[in-house]
């Protein structure tokens, strides 16, 4: 089978065959054109002087010996052309597929993945802040309290301090507790409806627990040709998800999607929490998933 380096020299090369052949055929024609008249006005004038001398009968004959073969071998390299035409075009169409069939894919451009990283939420999940506090939300009451009383302490009360809570609280506790976002309400002049539409604006903010480990699969082109589908499928049936859920029942695993992960050589791909696992198949997806449960 056919490689995408050699694909991709077979197409140049019938490309470049192609190029010189039509300019050969134009070439042909226009000197053919050019030279024409010239060549009508010789045989015109031996013909009128073959009129009155005799001797010009032989001269003239030559000429139109002469003028037929080169028509007759313009014809045949025109022939000859075209056909060298017809089957480079060809070759360049089909090696030209070939490549773009076995291509690297690019990597996307960090306008396309901050596109898709901060892409605006589905209109229909209209999150709302509940109206009280579960008890299991933060680990602590005292550490939340005193946690988020340490963020208002060090980003201020007004509402242009709500991205850098949020995240703080993300990075803190890997999601956003409710019971730390009401308590961020009632200690800032940040809203519930503000909080509400930041967190689901951007991707980066969680409204539900995490489980201890977080798995990244990538649905990225690359990713998403080479079978990232089925290992994904295939670890939420491993891990018993839910279809609406992304962690499974006992928090042990959060699969997340993304849509680059930047390793698009070693597609399908996913990253259990730093580590990267690539050339995946679903088996060995599940594999690496127990390896990880196992270890820890
Ligand atoms: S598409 Fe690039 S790593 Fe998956």
């Amino acid at each position: 089978m056919i490689s995408a380096l050699a694909a991709r020299r077979v197409a140049i090369g019938s490309a470049l065959v192609a190029l010189v052949c039509t300019g050969a055929l134009v070439a042909d024609h226009a000197v053919a054109v050019w030279r024409a008249r010239a060549e009508k006005s010789r045989i015109e004038r031996l013909e009128a002087q073959a009129k009155t001398e005799a001797a010009i009968a032989a001269p003239l004959h030559d000429e139109r010996k002469r003028q037929t073969g080169v028509s007759l071998a313009r014809e045949t390299r025109g022939r000859v052309l075209a056909w060298i035409l017809l089957v480079s075009g060809g070759l360049f169409v089909a090696a030209g597929q070939r490549y773009v069939s076995l291509r690297p894919q690019p990597l996307p451009s960090l306008d396309d993945l901050v596109a898709v990283r901060f892409a605006p939420p589905k209109p229909a999940k209209q999150q709302t802040l509940p109206a009280s506090l579960p008890a299991t939300d933060a680990d602590d009451p005292v550490d939340l309290l005193s946690f988020v009383d340490g963020l208002v302490a060090r980003f201020g009360r007004s509402r242009e301090t709500a991205i850098p809570i949020l995240q703080a609280l993300q990075a803190h506790y890997r999601y956003l507790p409710d019971a730390a976002l009401r308590l961020v309400c009632e200690r800032t002049e940040i809203t519930p409806a503000q909080i509400a539409g930041t967190s689901s604006f951007y991707a980066q903010f969680r409204r539900s627990p995490v489980g201890r480990h977080v798995v990244r699969v990538c649905h990225g082109t690359a990713c998403h040709v080479a079978g990232a589908e089925q290992i994904n499928q295939e670890l939420r049936r491993h891990l018993g998800i839910a279809p609406d859920a992304d962690t499974d029942a006992q928090s042990r695993f959060t699969l997340d999607t993304v849509a680059c992960l930047g390793c698009c050589s070693l597609a399908p791909v996913m990253m259990i929490e730093e580590e990267t696992a690539g050339r995946l198949t679903p088996a060995g997806a599940r594999q690496a998933l127990d390896a990880v449960e196992q270890a820890t």
